[in-house]
C-alpha cells in the first residue's frame, strides 16, 4: 500500500522512518543531479508535497523505490545511515592536556604523498594543532605553506602579519611582553579559524611558546564548577580592536556551545575583552569565572610548552587551541615570526576530498 513514509525493519537502518520527499531528494541518477558536481537539476520545493512511496524493496545495500510521481530510483543504505548519524570523515576531537606529547610533522614528508598529508590533517583536527618542522626560515614561507592547505584569509593587515618587537605597536603581540594564553582576533567576524605562526628567527632569550586545549579547559570547568560554566557559556563579551583606521568588534561567549551543547568555540583574550554591563550579582560571578578560566588556561596542568625555533610552524585551530609566549629580551638576539590565517571550510574540505 502506498504511504508517505516507510519504516525500515532490518539492517543498520532498523527503526528508521523515512519520508517520501526526504528519499525522493536523495536520488542521484543523471536525471536528478549533475554528475560533475552532484547538484540537483530540479527544484525540490516544487515536488508534490503529498508524494507517496508506491512500493519499495531492499536488495543488499540499496533500497529501490517507486514514487507516486512515476519516478523510480535506488538509494544507498550506507549513505543514508551516514547522513542520519552525521558520520563525517573529519576525525572527532581528542581532548588533551600537558601530558600529551607534542604532535610534530616534517615539512619534507607531509607533501610527499597524500597519505602523509592526510595524517597531518587528521592529527590537526583531532588535537587542534600540529607543529611542522624543516620549513625554510625565510619571509613569506608561511604563505607558501598555508596555500598548500587552503586559501589565505586576507584581513586589514593584509595576507600576513609580522610578529616582531617594534616601537608604538598597534598590538601587544608586537612587543617583547609575555602573551598569556589567548585566541587571536576574537573581534573579527568571523573569527579566523586556523592560525599559522612561522618562525624565521628566535635568537632572543625567552620567547618560548605554549599551546592549551581550550576544549579541555572547558570540559574541566563543566565537570568542576557548574556555576562558572553556566555563566561563561551564556554571557556575551564584546571583543574590540582599536587601530588608526578601523575599530573591529565582535561579541561571543568565552565558551560557545553548539545546538547539541558541544563545544563550538573558545574566545579568550584578556587584552581585548569588554564584559557587558550586567547586574552586580552576575558580574561578581562572571569575574570569578573568568579568573578561574584564565588560571586554568595558564596553568601547567593544561599548557604544552615548547620552543618555536627557526624553520618551525605552529598551525592551530584558533577556535579551540589557545596560544601564548613568554617574554623575551630583544637585546639578546633577533626574534621574527610571520603569521597568517586560513579558514576551516577549505581545510576540512581538502581532508574530506583526500579521504574519498
Ligand atoms: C600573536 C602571538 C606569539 C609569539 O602574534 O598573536 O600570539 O610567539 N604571537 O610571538
Ligand atoms: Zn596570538
Amino acid at each position: 500500500m502506498s504511504s508517505q513514509e516507510i519504516l525500515i525493519e532490518e539492517g543498520v537502518l532498523k527503526g528508521a522512518i523515512l519520508h517520501s520527499l526526504w528519499l525522493r531528494e536523495r536520488l542521484i541518477g543523471d536525471e536528478f543531479v549533475d554528475p560533475n558536481n552532484l547538484q540537483r537539476l530540479y527544484e525540490p520545493s516544487l515536488l508534490d508535497e503529498n508524494l507517496l512511496i508506491n512500493n519499495y524493496s531492499i536488495q543488499g545495500k540499496f533500497i529501490s523505490i517507486t514514487f507516486s510521481d512515476g519516478v523510480k530510483g535506488k538509494i544507498s543504505i550506507d549513505e543514508l545511515y551516514q547522513e542520519i548519524n552525521s558520520v563525517d570523515s573529519i576525525p572527532s576531537k581528542k581532548i588533551w592536556n600537558k601530558k600529551d606529547t607534542l604532535k610534530i610533522f616534517d615539512n619534507n614528508k607531509i607533501f610527499q604523498d597524500s597519505e602523509s598529508l592526510i595524517q597531518m590533517l587528521k592529527t590537526f583536527y583531532e588535537y587542534g594543532y600540529v607543529i611542522i618542522e624543516n620549513t625554510e626560515a625565510v619571509e613569506n614561507e608561511v604563505l607558501n605553506f598555508a596555500e598548500k592547505i587552503g586559501p589565505v584569509r586576507t584581513t586589514n593587515w593584509g595576507k600576513l602579519f609580522n610578529v616582531v618587537s617594534k616601537p608604538n605597536p598597534n598590538d601587544l603581540a608586537y612587543t617583547a611582553l609575555e602573551l598569556k594564553s589567548h585566541s587571536d582576533n576574537p573581534y573579527r567576524k568571523p573569527v579566523p579559524g586556523i592560525q599559522l605562526l612561522h618562525c624565521i628567527a628566535n635568537e632572543s632569550t625567552g620567547g618560548d611558546s605554549s599551546l592549551v586545549d581550550g576544549f579541555s579547559v572547558a570540559e574541566y570547568l563543566r565537570e568542576n564548577n557548574k556555576e562558572f560554566y553556566q555563566i561563561l557559556t551564556n554571557t556575551n563579551v564584546n571583543f574590540k580592536f582599536t587601530d588608526v583606521d578601523v575599530i573591529l568588534e565582535n561579541k561571543s561567549k568565552l565558551i560557545e556551545l553548539d545546538d547539541d551543547g558541544k563545544f563550538r568555540q573558545i574566545s579568550f583574550s584578556g587584552r581585548l575583552d569588554y564584559v557587558p554591563y550586567l547586574n552586580q550579582e552576575k558580574l561578581k560571578t562572571f569575574y570569578k569565572a573568568r579568573k578561574y578560566m584564565y588560571e586554568l588556561c595558564n596553568s601547567d596542568q593544561f599548557k604544552i610548552k615548547f620552543r618555536l625555533s627557526k624553520g618551525m610552524i605552529a598551525m592551530f585551530d584558533n577556535l579551540r587551541t589557545l596560544h601564548g609566549r613568554t617574554k623575551f629580551d630583544p637585546n639578546t638576539g633577533f626574534r621574527h615570526l610571520q603569521g597568517c590565517y586560513i579558514d576551516h571550510d577549505s581545510t576540512e574540505g581538502k581532508l574530506r576530498r583526500l579521504l574519498k
